[in-house]
């Protein structure tokens, strides 16, 4: 990793913190952790700013931002704020549930963070460093993941600088994610609450409140789902070597990425998620294993089977999406 990009990490402290305000303010991009997993960060209401942010991830500019804010109040000053959205945030915020609502037509947060849809997407984070940045840049902060489009997300400040080296001003560095997934994404525009995103926080907890959603479409990554959620794209979250799922023994040269308590023997490399077969510590772990097997020798990555239910439902996600097939290059 080049020293340049490193002396742009900052661990987090009231100057570190107060230094990224400013810079935010000022229209520069910054890195900052939250409970999943570490965002690119710009000034919502600057369209410079916003446009930064998909120059320096190689983002498509028909995929949307996730914008977050303070509070639910400040939320619901952006967008139409129904009762659905009100009793999950009362219950889930601050935390890891982006809520896609429509924009109030006063709304001053970029367009460009809606990618010409008539919704924005929002949520207030829970990690104190991003709560301590909001709260000093008094301005709403859009941030997707701070990776390349398409490649592993970051859940440690070493994975940005290697990620997006000269993109970024600053990197505050919280030290690893708590949740380690992106957060739960829910449209709320229509009468049935749809789930867009798998994520931090289980369907089952959502429905909880607000009974039944709209599961994500299983097993295919339509053009349908795309289109109403334009990140959702086939292939993403990828490492530069082939992954191989649901792998229950290795072939020759593979590294394993492991579940439970009885990995099988004989990988170059092995990393394993949850030995105790947690899925809240596998989800923690999964990025960052990821990164690190990615950088091995092994010719692919095996990866075990994971159960499909609360947050293994997010890891599976990811994990298809990263095992999906690179699609024929498309200008973006
Ligand atoms: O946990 C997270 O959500 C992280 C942290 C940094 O907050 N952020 C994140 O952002 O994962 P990003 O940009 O990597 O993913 C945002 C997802 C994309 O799938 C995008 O298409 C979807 O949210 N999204 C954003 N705005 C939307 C909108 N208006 N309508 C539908 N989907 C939207
Ligand atoms: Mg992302």
């Amino acid at each position: 990793m080049a020293r340049l990009t490193d002396s742009k990490i900052e661990a987090a402290s009231p100057s570190s913190v107060a230094k990224a305000a400013d810079l935010l303010r000022a229209g520069k991009l910054v890195a900052f952790p939250t409970e999943t997993v570490y965002g690119l960060g710009a000034d919502a209401t600057d369209d410079g700013a916003v446009a930064k942010i998909f120059a320096a991830k190689g983002r498509p500019r028909f995929n949307p931002l996730i914008v977050h804010v303070a509070s639910a109040d400040e939320a619901a000053s952006l967008v139409t704020f129904d009762g659905r959205a009100e009793a999950l945030a009362e219950r889930f915020w601050p935390g890891p549930l982006t809520l896609v609502l429509p924009r109030l037509t006063q709304c001053p947060v970029s367009l460009l963070c809606s990618a010409g849809l008539a919704s924005l997407a929002l949520r207030v984070p829970a990690h104190p460093v991003a709560r301590e940045l909001l709260a000093a840049v008094r301005r709403p902060i859009a941030a997707p993941s701070a990776n390349r489009s398409g490649e592993i997300s970051p859940t440690r400040a070493q994975h940005v600088a290697r990620a997006l080296r000269d993109g970024v001003s600053l990197i505050v560095d919280g030290g690893p994610c708590p949740i380690g997934l992106e957060s739960t994404v829910l449209d709320l525009c229509g009468a049935d609450a749809r789930l867009l995103r798998p994520g931090g926080l289980a369907q089952e907890q959502i429905e909880a409140v607000i009974g039944a959603v709209r599961p994500l479409d299983q097993g295919r990554f339509g053009s349908g789902r795309a289109l109403r959620s334009p990140g959702l794209l086939e292939r993403h979250y990828a490492p530069s070597r082939p992954l191989r799922l649901n792998a229950t023994g290795l072939r020759s040269g593979e590294a394993l990425l492991a579940f439970g308590p009885a990995p099988p023997q004989g990988a170059c490399e092995c990393l394993n998620l949850s030995e105790s077969a947690d899925l809240t510590e596998a989800a923690a772990n999964l990025f960052a294993f990821l990164h690190r097997l990615d950088q091995s020798e092994a010719s692919a990555i095996a990866v075990m089977p994971i159960p499909e239910h609360g947050l293994g439902i997010a890891i599976n996600d990811r994990l298809r999406r990263a095992a999906a097939p690179e699609p024929p290059t498309r200008a973006c």
